[in-house]
């Protein structure tokens, strides 16, 4: 057989493929439009188009005012009203970009628009996202989707972008039969909820203990629940139980790329619905609405801690490859949890709906055998909760607010915590200046995990390993870019850990 190697043919094609990746028209360009045509799109829109700063530009120039600079200044690390801010961003490098526009510099002080879209769609509903992709598309727009700003590859800004700003589409609907669009025939209907695009967990989550329901969604209070949350797979500590957020998806309403509006399900358009189901950002179209399954409210939640302190560089070593080698265990045994790590010290919690002292015990084993190490300081122990909204109350955060916080990770199966410990303890030896941090996800082998588009390693993973760096916003940019470098250095080793088969969640991987 005569073998034809397609890549033969690249010169020819490189003209062609270097047009298709060509920047789309950012404010600047001389093929932005013209006022005019702007001021005809707003009107369009029911006067929905605004101008979008970063969060500080309240306080410099042209854009002081004195009461909008005292809020921000008061609220710059709420998550609350950082996500109410269309050219807001909880990674502030996501924001900033190589500009300035810093909070705590005087008000003549420069503030560049940083990596902020310069017009964004205050949308209030599909006709205005619809209008709004139908003009990106007509002018070649550089065109991002903006729910919270809570996107830690910036995949929400951009500089000079053209934004559709989804944060207040909000509504929720309880169903206690829902049937989706074109099932067939005498289907029964599940116990569901539909979310509008600007949802956010903690209201999600008062309103679902209201109804006795709970929610697959994130350990989060601000995070969007039907954005990107969803379409990078949607991690929870109810994911063990009944998989990611993908895998509790019934229906996804949204604009295509065409500005059509679309609803997705298993029967209408089973390939669209699989690829918008951890395909990841806004790769697949603006969603509207998500229906997501509910599931009944656990009889109590049992939540296990514990936090070790050491002496010594190699007793901390020690106490982590315990806790590695002891995950597949307790994940498990159905606790799955968050932990953070820093110069000797590791803290660790771990939830269970309808836990028992005994599962505790008997998962919880190797982890009373770290305490009982030399120079290691330990206290474990587990508490029950009577409702989820009580664990909830008591446990959700926003952390790293208005950081550059940028993270690098991987998802390590039991076969790289139990024989891969020490590769892992060198690599955290080796950037001691990192941050380190767990999620200890559990397997979430859910039956539809083949009906999505998120990587495939998520059916045998235990937990999620972050490690990651951060900076003063004024840092110097050498400083930056060796952290940044440290980053991408330490993506490369995770990589060789756990080798061509391993991967790691979207949302919280290395930009
Ligand atoms: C404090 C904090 C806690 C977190 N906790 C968790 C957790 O417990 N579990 C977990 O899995 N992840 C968690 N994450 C990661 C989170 O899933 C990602 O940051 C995610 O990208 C946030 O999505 P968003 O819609 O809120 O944010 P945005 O930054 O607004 O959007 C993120 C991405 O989704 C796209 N997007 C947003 N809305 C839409 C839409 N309607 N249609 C199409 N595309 C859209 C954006 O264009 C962008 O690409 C956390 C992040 C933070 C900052
Ligand atoms: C869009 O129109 C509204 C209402 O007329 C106006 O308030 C707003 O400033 C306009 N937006 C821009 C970016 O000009
Ligand atoms: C900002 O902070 C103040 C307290 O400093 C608070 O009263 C106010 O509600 C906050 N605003 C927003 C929008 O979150
Ligand atoms: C602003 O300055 C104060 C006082 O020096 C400091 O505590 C705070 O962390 C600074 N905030 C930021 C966002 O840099
Ligand atoms: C939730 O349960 C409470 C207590 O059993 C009951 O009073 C209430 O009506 C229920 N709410 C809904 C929406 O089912
Ligand atoms: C916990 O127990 C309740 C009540 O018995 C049950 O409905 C629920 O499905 C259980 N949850 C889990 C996660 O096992
Ligand atoms: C532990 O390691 C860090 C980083 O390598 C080093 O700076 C520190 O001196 C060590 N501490 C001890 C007690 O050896
Ligand atoms: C305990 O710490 C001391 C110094 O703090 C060190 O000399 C000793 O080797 C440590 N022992 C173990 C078992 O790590
Ligand atoms: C740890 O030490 C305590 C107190 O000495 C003891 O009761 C317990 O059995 C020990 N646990 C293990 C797992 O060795
Ligand atoms: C660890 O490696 C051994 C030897 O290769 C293998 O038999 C075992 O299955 C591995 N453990 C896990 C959990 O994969």
């Amino acid at each position: 057989m005569k073998y034809s190697n397609p890549l033969f043919a690249l010169p020819l094609l490189l003209p062609l493929i270097s047009g298709y990746h060509r920047q789309r028209c950012a404010f600047g360009d001389s093929c932005w439009p013209s006022p005019e045509q702007w001021a005809s799109f707003n009107s369009s829109i029911s006067g929905r188009l605004i101008i979008s700063l970063p969060s500080a530009a309240v306080c410099h120039r042209e854009h002081y005012d004195a009461q909008l600079c005292q809020t921000a200044t008061s609220n710059w690390t709420n998550s609350f009203w950082r996500t109410s801010q269309p050219g807001a961003y909880a990674a502030i490098v996501w924001e900033l970009g190589q500009d300035q526009c810093f909070i705590n510099t005087t008000i003549d002080a420069p503030c560049g628009p940083g990596l902020v879209a310069h017009y964004s769609v205050a949308a209030q509903d599909v006709t205005d996202i619809q209008a709004a992709v139908k003009f990106a598309d007509h002018k070649d727009l550089y065109l991002v989707i903006k729910n919270t700003g809570h996107d830690h590859l910036g995949r929400s800004s951009g500089k000079g972008a053209f934004s559709i700003w989804t944060h207040n589409l909000k509504g929720r609907e309880w169903h206690n039969a829902f049937v989706p669009k074109g099932s067939p025939n005498g289907r029964t209907g599940i116990p569901a909820v539909t979310l509008q695009a600007g949802e956010q967990w903690l209201d999600v989550y008062r309103d679902a203990a209201e109804h006795n329901v709970t929610v697959v969604g994130g350990q989060a209070r601000t995070v969007g629940a039907a954005g990107g949350w969803a379409t990078g797979g949607g991690h929870s500590p109810l994911a063990h139980f009944y998989g990611l957020g993908v895998d509790n998806i019934l229906e996804v309403n949204l604009v295509t790329p065409l500005g059509e509006y679309k609803t997705l399900n298993k029967y209408n358009d089973p390939q669209y619905f699989y690829a918008v189901r951890g395909g990841g950002g806004s790769a697949w179209g603006v969603i509207t609405s998500i229906t997501y399954k509910t599931h009944p409210n656990p009889s109590h939640v049992q939540v296990g801690f514990a936090q070790f302190t050491t002496t010594s560089n190699s007793s901390f070593r020690t106490v982590l490859s315990h806790a590695f080698k002891a995950l597949p265990r307790i994940t498990d045994a159905g606790y799955t949890g968050y932990g953070a790590g820093d110069s000797g010290y590791l803290g660790l919690i771990f939830i269970q709906p309808n836990g028992t002292d005994e599962t505790f015990r008997s998962a919880f084993a190797p982890l009373y055998e770290i305490a009982n190490m030399t120079n290691v300081t330990g206290q474990i122990g587990s508490f029950d909760f009577p409702t989820w909204m009580d664990y909830l109350n008591t446990f959700l955060q926003d952390p790293n607010i208005a950081t550059n916080v940028m993270d690098t990770s991987r998802l390590l199966t039991a076969n790289v915590l139990l024989n891969q410990t020490e590769e892992l303890l060198d690599l955290v030896q080796d950037y001691p200046e990192m941050g380190l941090g767990f999620n200890f996800i559990g397997k979430v082998n859910s039956a539809e995990r083949d009906n999505t588009a998120v990587h495939d390693i998520w059916k045998h993973s235990r937990a999620l390993f972050t490690m990651s760096v951060d900076w003063r916003d004024d840092a110097p940019e050498a400083e930056k870019k060796r952290l940044k470098l440290q980053a991408v250095e330490v993506s490369g080793r995770f990589a060789e850990i756990v080798g061509p088969d391993g991967g790691t969640y979207i949302n919280e991987a290395n930009p």
